[in-house]
């Protein structure tokens, strides 16, 4: 049985992730300094799945950390999550960004090279394709130019992982490039559980659902799209593990390089999503239409073609099921993972 550490792991998609390893027949291995995150959800993981995950509270940049994870278990590939997330928060923090998002990578590469693990698979984002290229976005376009500090933390980590790839011709990369994951695992026990004011749309609107908070602001509804609102290619949590266990899967039988698309391929804007989570959940969400926010593009959506053609895989649930399960989780839930 092959091993999977899981750098990141406790946090949003990692578990997620976990949930679908464990039952595809992977022991999953997790470090996490819990930064966004805390270990609840590595118990509810085990719960859901009954099998038990090695936990380890670590900073992934401390190599010391990570050589004695490494001796404690004989890991066959990395899933790098490890890493800061919120946009806006980057822009005033940016050495803190790069150092954390940098450091963890090049730790995990010194740690994996001395260990001979040369499997990894990386979180990258749609956010790489910047402002220039055009959509659906294609995996072979150029990385083009980020509008803050955590683009370009995505847009380095796939540089060097390339670079590291090219000098290393064992190894054996994998860039998965993230659309927009929402929703939560379909029994309600683990979902998003954002600290402070969230920043992105679903977990925004869950949390005025819930009453959390009073109204959403939708940004900008006058752009170029048909209602005006923003288009984006969410993407259900579910399915973006079901992808890293395909792309797991994939990583063994290969070496070099190879990127992906983890999206649906289709947009929908953010008048629409309201509409289908009130529409599913059968609610009224307060919300008001205001200025736009800075750095937002009218549209991103992947062509998710490649990721069909060479690992078997494309997503099964609907923008219904994200909205449904989201609603679940939070409902369940209404301070995330705090009692
Ligand atoms: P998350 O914040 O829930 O998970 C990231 C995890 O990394 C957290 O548990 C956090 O505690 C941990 N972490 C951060 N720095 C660490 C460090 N130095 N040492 C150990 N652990 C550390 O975020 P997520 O949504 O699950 O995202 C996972 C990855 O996917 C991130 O790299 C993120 O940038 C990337 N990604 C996310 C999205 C999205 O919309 N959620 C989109 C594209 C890419
Ligand atoms: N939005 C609102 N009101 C809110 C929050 C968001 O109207 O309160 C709108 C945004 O303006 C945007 C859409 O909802 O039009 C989606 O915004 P999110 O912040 O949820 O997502 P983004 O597409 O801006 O960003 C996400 C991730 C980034 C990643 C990017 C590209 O948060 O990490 O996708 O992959 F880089």
């Amino acid at each position: 049985m092959k091993t999977i550490l899981l750098a990141g792991g406790a946090g949003y998609i990692g578990s997620h992730t976990a949930v679908e390893l464990l039952n595809s027949g992977y022991n999953v291995v997790v470090v996490d300094n819990y930064a966004n995150s805390c270990p609840e959800s590595i118990k509810r993981v085990e719960k859901i799945t009954g099998k038990k995950v090695a936990l380890y509270e670590a900073d992934v940049k401390d190599k010391s950390k990570l050589e004695k994870i490494f001796s404690e278990n004989k890991i066959d590939a990395v899933i790098h999550f490890a890493g800061l997330k919120a946009v806006g928060e980057s822009v005033k923090m940016p050495v803190e960004y790069y150092r954390n998002n940098i450091d963890t990578t090049l730790s995990l590469l010194e740690t994996m090279k001395k260990f001979n693990v040369g499997n990894i698979i990386f979180s990258s984002s749609a956010t790489v394709y910047g402002e220039d290229n055009k959509v659906p976005y294609t995996e072979e376009m150029k990385r083009g130019t980020c509008t803050n500090p955590y683009g370009w933390t995505k847009v380095m980590m796939e540089q060097i992982l390339e670079d590291t790839a090219k000098a290393n011709p064992d190894m054996s990369v994998i860039l998965l490039r993230y659309f927009n994951p929402i929703g939560a695992h379909e029994s309600g026990m683990i979902g998003e559980d954002p600290q402070g004011i969230p920043n992105n749309l679903m977990p925004y609107v869950a949390q005025v659902a819930v009453g959390r908070r009073d109204h959403l602001t939708i940004y900008g509804n006058d752009y170029p799209t048909p209602d005006g609102t923003c288009r984006r290619d969410y993407i259900h949590v579910v399915d973006l593990a079901k992808g890293h266990v395909k792309a797991i899967d994939y990583v063994f039988t290969t070496k070099g390089v190879e990127i992906f698309n983890l999206g649906t391929g289709t947009p929908y804007s953010v008048t629409e999503i309201v509409t289908t989570f009130e529409r599913v959940n059968n609610m009224k969400l307060k919300y008001e239409y205001g200025p736009r926010r800075q750095g937002d593009l009218p549209e991103s959506y992947a062509n998710a073609d490649k990721a069909y053609r060479l690992l078997g895989w494309k997503t099964e649930k609907t923008l219904e099921d994200m909205c449904k399960d989201l609603w679940r989780w939070q409902s369940n839930n209404p301070n995330g993972y705090k009692k």
